[in-house]
């Protein structure tokens, strides 16, 4: 790629955050008070933060900070598999916790609910494991996409049917390292 080639990516790249939804000191406030709800809220017991990655990783990151009680924080990577129109699918766990949860309090910190079937899949996967208690976090939630009846503990912010980026979330794996949430478009003028 030459030059003018990067210059006029660069310039496709940013034309497509359309607009920021949520500034970076709207997240942050959010957050700061999430982290005290749930520090209130376990007040000494033993919490195990759980990201589902990638997407949650930003969140996950700026949260456990604003966790003022002990905590561990645990990853796991997972994908589920829908046949048809079933609204529960195979979840296939590319990779796990190495915890044993039976021991904690775990909370899943979610990026988006979307159609709800990858956390619901995720969620009844985990209770398998017998955890103390199981609560979900998510930052975002767009409740108009539902396709299971699955509704999150605590969610930082409701939004409209919009295809969202930045602060962890991707289109193709790119816009994650935004410090905002913006709308994604493929043109300017849409
Ligand atoms: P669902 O709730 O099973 O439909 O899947 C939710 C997952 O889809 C999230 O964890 C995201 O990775 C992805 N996703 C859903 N909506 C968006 C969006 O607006 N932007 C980026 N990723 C999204
Ligand atoms: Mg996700």
């Amino acid at each position: 790629m030459d030059n003018s080639q990067a210059i006029q990516a660069l310039e496709a790249f940013n034309r497509k955050i359309k607009r920021v939804l949520i500034t970076e000191d709207e997240l942050q406030e959010a957050i700061k008070r999430a982290g005290k709800e749930i520090s209130d809220s376990y007040d000494g017991r033993p919490i195990l933060l759980v990201s589902i990655l990638k997407g949650a990783f930003v969140f996950m990151s700026d949260l456990c900070r604003a966790v003022t009680v002990p905590c561990e924080i645990g990853f796991m990577c997972a994908k589920s598999y829908y046949s048809g129109t079933t609204s529960s699918g195979v979840v296939k766990i590319t990779m796990d916790l190495d915890q044993d949860i039976s021991n904690y309090h775990v909370v899943i910190v979610e990026d988006i609910i979307d159609t709800g079937r990858t956390l619901n899949d995720v969620v009844n996967m985990l209770k398998l494991r017998n955890p103390l208690s199981l609560k979900v976090i998510t930052l975002l939630d767009k409740p108009s996409r539902r396709l299971v009846d699955f509704k999150a503990d605590l969610s930082l912010f409701t939004i409209p049917d919009y295809f969202v980026i930045g602060y962890g979330l991707d289109c193709a794996e790119e816009y994650r390292n935004l410090p905002y949430i913006a709308e994604y478009g493929e043109s300017a003028n849409e």
